[in-house]
């Protein structure tokens, strides 16, 4: 078959894309490199595709905005103090972002022994990390010597005055997260945000349903990439359900596994990582080169299947006897 002349752009809420990735929003982006969040979202202006930026980040909104531009996303996580998540979305809103995610998946965190094995205490490293540390000079010198560890820059103003510190950020925020957040918080977004909103964490169809039912125009089939509930059901597995009982209605948004999640049923894929290590590789060319790898792997793979487009992709092609 010939294959010439492939073409790998997505239409995604009515506008056109060049790919059908999206960069997955994480938080402290500034502490891999020095305003991390606003080169990632240069990157991604320059390849076309939206970007969504955390609620933690380490660059405001606003500035994200200012300085980087190109289709931008708001995440949300939903503190106790309501008033909180009232304010992010004017400001998204006020500042232009074109889609809100409200995640839901990691309200409460998991424990994670990682962490507790890079610290002897609360904020004072191991001898091993210190010594990793040492092994990276271009990242002490780029980041840690001229910078220092970036502050929660986003939401700064919403913690205590005695906690506006890296600490102070790290030890508050996981408390200040709402652990009660409920389908009324959802309706409750729905009425104040009048561009699209995408729910975060969506792995079954009851909860899909009741995500259109409420208004929302996507969803993303996650589980936090395994870092808060290891054990949970993969994205990947409930999507082919998923997107059968509401694809006609939902945007659906899964992260890795680009043309499989494509072929089973996913509109788009947000990915997290591995724009991560571009990121603290290279800065802003890093994820530049991160995003160019994955499109020309996307590119391949279609020609591969003998595609000229995503469209094309269908689930037979992963999974024999398929409907
Ligand atoms: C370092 C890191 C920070 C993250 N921070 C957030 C966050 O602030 N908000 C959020 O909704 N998801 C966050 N996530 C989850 C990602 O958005 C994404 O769902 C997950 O990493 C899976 O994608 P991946 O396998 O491509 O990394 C974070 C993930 C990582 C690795």
């Amino acid at each position: 078959m010939n294959t010439e002349g492939r073409k790998s752009g997505i239409s995604l809420f009515g506008k056109p894309s060049p790919s059908p990735l999206l960069i997955s929003p994480t938080g402290l982006n500034g502490l891999l490199h020095h305003r991390g969040d606003i080169a990632l979202a240069k990157a991604a202006a320059s390849a076309g595709i939206p970007f969504c930026l955390s609620t933690v980040s380490n660059a405001t909104l606003e500035d994200v905005s200012t300085e980087a531009g190109g289709r931008l996303w708001m995440q949300l996580y939903m503190m106790n103090d309501r008033n909180i998540a009232r304010d992010i979305i004017s400001r998204a809103e006020k500042a232009g972002y074109e889609a809100l995610i409200f995640t839901t998946d990691a309200n409460v965190f998991g424990r994670r022994e990682w962490d507790l094995r890079n610290y002897r205490q609360p904020g004072k490293l191991t001898a091993r990390n210190i010594l990793d540390i040492a092994l990276h000079p271009r990242w002490v010198s780029d980041v840690m010597i001229p910078h220092g560890i970036p502050l929660f820059e986003n939401v700064l103003d919403y913690l205590p005055a005695e906690m506006r510190t890296v600490k102070g950020g790290v030890v508050s925020l996981p408390g200040m997260l709402a652990p009660d957040i409920s389908w009324d918080d959802l309706r409750w977004i729905r009425d104040m945000w009048p561009r699209k909103l995408i729910l975060k964490g969506v792995l079954n169809v009851a909860d899909a349903r009741q995500a259109a039912n409420i208004g929302c125009d996507g969803i993303i089939l996650s589980n936090h990439g395994g870092r808060q509930l290891d054990s949970c059901v993969a994205p990947i597995e409930v999507l082919p359900e998923i997107s059968q009982a509401v694809g006609e209605q939902l945007t659906i948004l899964i992260g890795s596994d680009v043309l499989k999640a494509i072929a089973l049923g996913a509109d788009a894929v947000m990915i997290g990582r591995p724009t991560l290590y571009g990121l603290a590789a290279g800065g802003q060319a890093g994820v530049e080169h991160a995003l160019a790898l994955l499109s020309e792997e996307i590119d391949r793979v279609l020609g591969q299947l003998g595609c000229h487009s995503l469209q094309q992709l269908n689930s037979r092609m992963l999974i024999k006897n398929a409907p």
